[in-house]
């Protein structure tokens, strides 16, 4: 006996035993006639209206259904699919199943979907010649948060962008509005609706690369820079460059004078698997830093300086915001 909990009222389905061997060997038939793909929907739906008894109808009503659906399950196994739909349908009554059309499963993509699509945005994006002018008309929103010199805020949440390369800046794109990228608080703002499709992707990568950097953002405390620099050489310079540059053949993010705070948190993001778009070589190199590592590295990181000729003067302004 199995007992069903119904909201106010508890009742056990008899002949079980025989219900579910012929639960059993209709799914069975269902997977080798596919003829009947509503009977197995129906089947669920009551199923469930069973157990939980949403509307609360009469227990008369309930064991009325069970006998339907027995009836309905034989005449079922027995070929009669069309008079098993019909019988099983009453059960919507009875148990006053409302007459929606069941919600289509919807299958969530998996990593390797959203790689494929968000691969295909990048190559596009990335064969196309930048047009800077619309690039910035494009970067008027995003200068909200990224600030008009693309440095973002000073504690962190926000990465420098200024500079960065065109290929990362058009990758992280691409992942943001493809959901590819944990934790993205922008991807409303980058969505193709808000900016347009891949050309204005290329644009604005475009208009950001030309941006000059500040090497005066947040950084760590300083005290284990010796630790940081040695992690740096074993662990990080292989891929982002001897001097944090990065490398737009691979997209490997340009790192040096990245403000600490968000690289902390994105290097703690990628290492714990949550910021979905990692390098996984890279994940695979650092899964062993504790808090140690992580802050003796970037510390170290945040005080690397791109060539002179791509920092920005104190005090720079962007020209292109500068209203008269
Ligand atoms: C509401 C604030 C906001 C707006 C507007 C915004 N961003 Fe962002 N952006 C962020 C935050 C926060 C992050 C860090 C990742 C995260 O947490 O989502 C980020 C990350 C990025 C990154 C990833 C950089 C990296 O180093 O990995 C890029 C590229 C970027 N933004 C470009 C843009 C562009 C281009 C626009 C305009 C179309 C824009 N953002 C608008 C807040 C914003
Ligand atoms: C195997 C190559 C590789 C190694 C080793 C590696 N990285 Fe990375 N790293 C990457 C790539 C590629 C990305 C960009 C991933 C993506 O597309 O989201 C990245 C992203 C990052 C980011 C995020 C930057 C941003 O702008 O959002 C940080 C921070 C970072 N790496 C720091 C480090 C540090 C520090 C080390 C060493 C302890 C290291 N990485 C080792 C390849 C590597």
């Amino acid at each position: 006996m199995v007992s069903v909990d119904s909201g106010p009222m508890s009742i056990s389905i008899p002949n079980c035993r025989r219900v579910v061997i012929a639960i059993a060997t209709a799914s069975l038939l269902v997977i080798s006639l596919p003829a009947v793909a509503g009977f197995d929907e129906d089947l669920e739906r009551i199923d469930h209206a069973l157990r939980k008894n949403p509307s609360r109808v009469l227990q008369q009503a309930v064991e009325s259904c069970l006998g339907r659906r027995a009836f309905a399950l034989d005449l079922y196994n027995r070929g009669h699919t069309v008079r098993a739909e019909r019988f099983l349908r009453l059960c919507f009554d009875l148990l006053k199943i409302p007459e929606v059309a069941p919600t289509p499963k919807v299958v969530a993509p998996t990593p390797e979907d959203l790689n494929a699509k968000a691969r295909k945005q990048i190559e596009q994006a990335l064969s196309l010649t930048p047009d800077v002018a619309h690039g910035l008309q494009i970067y008027r929103d995003c200068a909200a948060c990224h600030m008009p010199e693309g440095w973002s805020l000073p504690y962190g949440g926000m990465p420098q962008l200024a500079g960065q390369h065109r290929s990362v800046i058009i990758k992280q794109l691409a992942d943001i509005r493809i959901g590819n990228r944990g934790n993205a608080m922008m991807a409303a703002y980058a969505s193709a609706e808000a900016i347009g499709g891949a050309q204005s992707i290329a644009d604005v990568a475009g208009y950001i690369e030309s941006l000059e950097i500040n090497v005066r953002l947040g950084k760590g405390s300083g005290k284990d820079l010796e630790y940081g620099e040695s992690l740096y050489r074993e662990n990080c310079a292989q891929c982002h460059g001897e001097n944090g540059e990065g490398n737009n053949e691979t997209y490997t993010p340009r790192i040096h004078a990245q403000n600490y705070n968000y690289l902390v948190r994105q290097f703690e993001w990628i290492r714990d698997g949550e910021r979905h778009n990692a390098n996984p070589e890279m994940v695979a190199q650092i899964k062993a830093f504790e808090d140690r590592e992580v802050h003796a590295v970037l510390d170290y990181v945040s005080r690397l300086e791109p060539p002179i000729e791509m920092q920005a003067p104190p005090d720079w302004k962007n020209p292109d915001f500068v209203t008269e």
